[in-house]
């Protein structure tokens, strides 16, 4: 290969599209004070583990940290009181400094949560902004009069935690809003003082070294300037696909039908068309450095409306999270249809990011875990995450099969779980700590957690795994650095295989050039027999998610197990 076909790969497949990402919640990842909560040297203390070089380490090449700046944690980090400064629960700046050194050193690229779309209501620039009709800052927030008469708020907006999204200030005697708790007053994005403010701190950690950022919610930022009230839930006003709905989750689709849990469709509250202006600014300022990446956590019914956030010609976010597959039925036609749903609404400039779990939504594998059958399909999962078409994003202890946490009433933190207990239990079962280890707190602190250890936590941590060669933490670590050695992972094109499968399979090829990968993936209890599929001259099998099944070329037909995966090499 010529030294400009280098040059011209690195472009088109920069570090962002080659890396495996790792997303750590700091509260839970690693206690080192023993004060029961995460903390930055903790974190650096455990780096090797996500990547020392070498095929014993899981091999991760980004992390996103959600958010460890100063917060009165009504939103547990979600509500920034100082975007500059490291809560000092995490550490100080400088623990930052050496975590994010240490991280570079083992070729780990560091993302931060930029969560501006609120601020804390104890951010100084919110006290100024509440301290008086006519000061400065008033404008950094969005204030209205109450509508008349009797005083009532100045819409009919909610939050996106239920109830108004205002809140009346007897000071000032005017309502601000809220997209979120009334402790997250929403920034004016329409104020050109307060997008320069956040482009200072956009700019303040890229100069520390940062790598790039997870955009909370931006799809949020602009809000209607004539404060337009919400059509009802059952308004037929409404951009929704209606096609995603059939490979969705039960629970999904009642959510999303009754527009809970605000009960009305937010149709001026978010998607408004000046975001797009913020966003193509925010990368202004990222293309004034080198090799920075953002990634969005855009919401919408409909894939052209996220799409459109990439901007045109890509002059938006570079990547944007795809939540449908985190609502997908255990299915193969499922999975089929929703990958290819995204593979077809993506121009080219585009670029897939692929995850199955976050800190806001139910664990993948308690979500697919139907009587005991997590452990087998969690390797599925980790087989399609790590050779879709994308980047691939791992949540913490994804890689160990953590399960959701039982949290009792009393134990809850998240202000979602508290409200809507027993309804819906918050958050709090997929922030638990980390297990390391079978010892008392699984190694994660010397204290008594935050929050209590999720189950099984004595066999599902990283000292056993690490042990048993087939473990899931094993499987993991093997795919991630074989993902390294095939290029084609990366930079393969993605095609539904279309021929006739048993019912319950789904394959799918990737293809550069003469070079051919497929993965079969059978989601069936029962096995299933392939008969020869491919036009190929020989086909390996590079790994499966069946720990007993030797490596090796196959013969067909070749019978997959029920709920197994395979990774095959097709050779002309
Ligand atoms: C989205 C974040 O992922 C979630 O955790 C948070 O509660 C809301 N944004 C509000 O910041």
């Amino acid at each position: 290969m010529k030294l400009d076909d280098n040059k011209r790969d690195r472009e088109k497949y920069p570090w962002w599209k080659r890396g495996v990402f790792y997303q750590i919640y700091p509260r839970s990842y690693k206690d080192s004070n023993g004060d029961g909560v995460g903390d930055l040297p903790g974190i650096e203390s455990v780096l090797g583990y996500l990547n020392n070089g070498t095929e014993k380490s899981l091999g991760i090449d980004a992390i996103w940290f959600s958010p460890f700046f100063t917060s009165p944690d009504r939103d547990y980090g979600y509500d920034v009181s100082d975007y500059c400064a490291i809560d000092p629960r995490y550490g100080t700046l400088d623990d930052f400094k050496a975590l994010l050194k240490s991280a570079h050193e083992r070729n780990i690229r560091v993302l931060l949560d930029l969560v501006v779309n609120h601020s804390s209501d104890q951010h100084p620039w919110f006290v100024e902004s509440r301290s008086s009709r006519n000061n400065p800052r008033r404008d950094w927030y969005i204030w209205k009069d109450g509508r008349q008469p009797g005083n009532k708020p100045p819409n009919n907006w909610r939050n996106h935690f239920f109830g108004s999204a205002w809140t009346w200030d007897e000071k000032t005697e005017q309502y601000y809003l809220h997209s979120f708790l009334k402790e997250q007053p929403d920034l004016n994005w329409h104020n050109s003082q307060v997008r320069e403010a956040i482009a200072d701190v956009i700019k303040y950690w890229l100069d520390l070294g940062v790598d790039g950022f997870r955009l909370d919610v931006p799809h949020v930022y602009c809000k209607d300037k004539q404060f337009r009230n919400n059509p009802p839930f059952y308004s037929l006003n409404r951009n929704i696909d209606f096609s995603l709905f059939k490979d969705r989750s039960f629970m999904s689709n009642l959510l999303k039908l009754l527009a809970l849990p605000e009960l009305q469709f937010k149709k001026y509250n978010q998607h408004q068309s000046e975001t797009h202006s913020v966003l193509r600014g925010f990368r202004k300022v990222l293309d004034s450095y080198q090799d920075k990446v953002s990634v969005g956590e855009i919401i919408a019914d409909s894939l052209p409306v996220i799409v459109s956030y990439y901007g045109r010609e890509n002059d938006q976010l570079h990547m944007n999270f795809y939540f449908e597959l985190l609502h997908c039925r255990w299915k193969a036609h499922a999975f089929r249809r929703c990958i290819q749903r995204w593979e077809n609404a993506l121009p080219e400039e585009a670029w897939p990011v692929y995850t199955f779990s976050n800190h806001d939504v139910n664990r993948a594998f308690s979500r697919y875990d139907q009587r005991g059958r997590g452990d087998k399909r969690a390797r599925m999962l980790a087989l399609m995450l790590l050779t879709l078409r994308g980047t691939p994003f791992i949540y913490y202890g994804e890689e160990i099969g953590m399960k959701e946490g039982l949290i009792q009433r009393e134990q809850l933190k998240d202000p979602l779980g508290i409200k809507w207990y027993p309804f819906h239990r918050g958050r709090d079962g997929c922030r638990t700590p980390m297990q390391w280890d079978e010892g008392m707190f699984a190694g994660f602190s010397s204290h008594q957690p935050w929050l209590p250890l999720s189950p099984e936590h004595e066999i599902r941590n990283v000292r056993v795994q690490d042990e048993q060669s087939e473990s899931l933490l094993n499987f993991f670590r093997q795919l991630i650095w074989l993902r390294k050695k095939l290029p084609l992972i990366v930079e393969g094109d993605y095609q539904t295989y279309k021929g006739r499968l048993p019912s319950g399979c789904y394959i799918y090829l990737r293809q550069q050039g003469d070079k051919k990968i497929a993965v079969a993936l059978n989601f069936g209890k029962r096995k299933k027999k392939l008969e020869q599929l491919f036009n190929a001259g020989s086909v390996k099998l590079l790994i499966s998610t069946c720990p007993t099944r030797e490596p090796g070329v196959i013969a067909f037909p070749f019978t997959l197990k029920g709920e197994e995966g395979c990774l095959l090499e097709l050779s002309p």
